[in-house]
């Protein structure tokens, strides 16, 4: 029996910013491009909600990895920014799948949050604690976000994906491994305060942290698997910007086909960017059926993470909602005592 990932969802907002719309606070279309890959981003709206986005994103993961809502033991969400200060955004989505008996909570770890939410499921379905598991990384991280800020306010988006890890048998042949770590002394290089509330970073240094950070960790999960870059069918790192997911891939040796890269057009989402990325890969004929799938996340704290886990996907969308998209499945109530 091992732990594997056997379904894929994400969710976008309606609403893409082009980079133009950054010309107003002094930035240009050719800078950001140049300096971070991005050509445009998802907002939600203002009156927004988030567990919209987080449910549409696990719902299609769960209809493709073709268990029920029932038989999800546990709904993790990985996140900096929910709806409420509580509860968190899982209960709600435990709610609304359908998955009402399973425990629920959200994991904040800044950008690392999904791979650390992937490492919880897998350990809870190694120990027998649970067979399967709902991971969902969602953020609106333009509610931390100082707009006219344009050291930060062009790197950020909204979104959310989700995977649904599950026990195979027989499983995959490669045993999941994870690596975390964090630095608390690193605190000022990227936070969000109690009163300021908005995203403060320190770009250059923050670039050359994310890239160690990842890429030692990612080096470390594959020598305890006793395998290379080569060895991973796709590698995912945290989509913050393309310089910092080329110059980790180039650290660990990655062939260029193998790394996966959307921050063109998503931006940088935090702790949803990993799945969200599996999910367009997906969805592009970049997954076949089964394979190794390696991760990475570095974020504020700071934080980072890494992991390889096999994958096992249908070949064909189960009937999932259409192109991504904000998508609420008909007759959905919404949250209870919200509208
Ligand atoms: N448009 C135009 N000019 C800009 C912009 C902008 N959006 N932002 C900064 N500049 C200017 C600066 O003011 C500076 O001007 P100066 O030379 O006249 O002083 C110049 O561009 C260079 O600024 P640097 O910060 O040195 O530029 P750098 O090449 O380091 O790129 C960047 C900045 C893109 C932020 C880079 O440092 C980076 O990607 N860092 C990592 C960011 C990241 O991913 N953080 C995590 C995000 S937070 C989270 O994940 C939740």
């Amino acid at each position: 029996m091992t732990a594997a990932i056997v379904g894929v969802g994400s969710a976008l907002p309606e609403r893409a910013v082009p980079n133009s719309h950054f010309a107003a606070i002094g930035s240009s279309d050719e800078w950001i491009v140049k300096r971070t890959g991005i050509r445009q981003r998802h907002f939600l709206p203002e009156d927004g909600h988030l567990a919209d986005l987080a449910l549409a994103a696990s719902r299609i993961a769960l209809a493709q990895s073709g268990r029920t809502a029932r038989e999800v033991g546990h709904v993790v969400v990985a996140t900096t920014t929910p709806d409420r200060t509580t509860p968190g955004l899982a209960v709600e989505v435990a709610a609304r799948l359908g998955a009402d008996r399973a425990a629920a909570f959200d994991l904040h770890a800044a950008c690392a949050g999904f791979v650390y939410a992937l490492d919880h499921a897998v350990a809870l379905i190694e120990s027998g604690r649970a067979r399967t598991v709902l991971v969902c990384g969602a953020e609106a991280l333009t509610r931390i976000t100082d707009h006219q800020d344009r050291s930060t306010a062009v790197l950020l988006g909204d979104g959310a994906g989700a995977v649904v890890v599950a026990d195979l048998e027989p499983g995959p042949s490669v045993e999941p491994a994870f690596r975390l770590g964090s630095d608390g002394d690193l605190i000022p290089l990227l936070h969000a305060d109690r009163y300021d509330r908005k995203l403060r970073m320190d770009g250059p240094e923050i670039f050359v942290q994310a890239v160690e950070r990842m890429s030692e960790a990612a080096r470390d999960v594959l020598a305890r698997r006793e395998l290379t870059a080569e060895d991973v069918d796709l590698f995912v790192a945290h989509q913050a910007n393309a310089r910092i997911v080329r110059a980790v891939g180039k650290e660990l040796g990655v062939p260029p086909e193998r790394l996966y890269l959307n921050v063109d057009r998503v931006a940088n989402t935090s702790s949803a960017s990993i799945p969200l990325a599996l999910h367009q890969a997906w969805r592009e004929g970049r997954l076949g059926p089964a394979g190794l799938l390696g991760v990475a996340g570095f974020g504020a704290g700071v934080t980072w993470g890494a992991g390889v886990i096999g994958w096992h996907l249908p070949d064909e969308d189960p009937g999932a909602p259409g192109p991504i998209g904000w998508h609420l499945p008909d007759g959905d109530p919404g949250a209870p005592g919200r509208r």
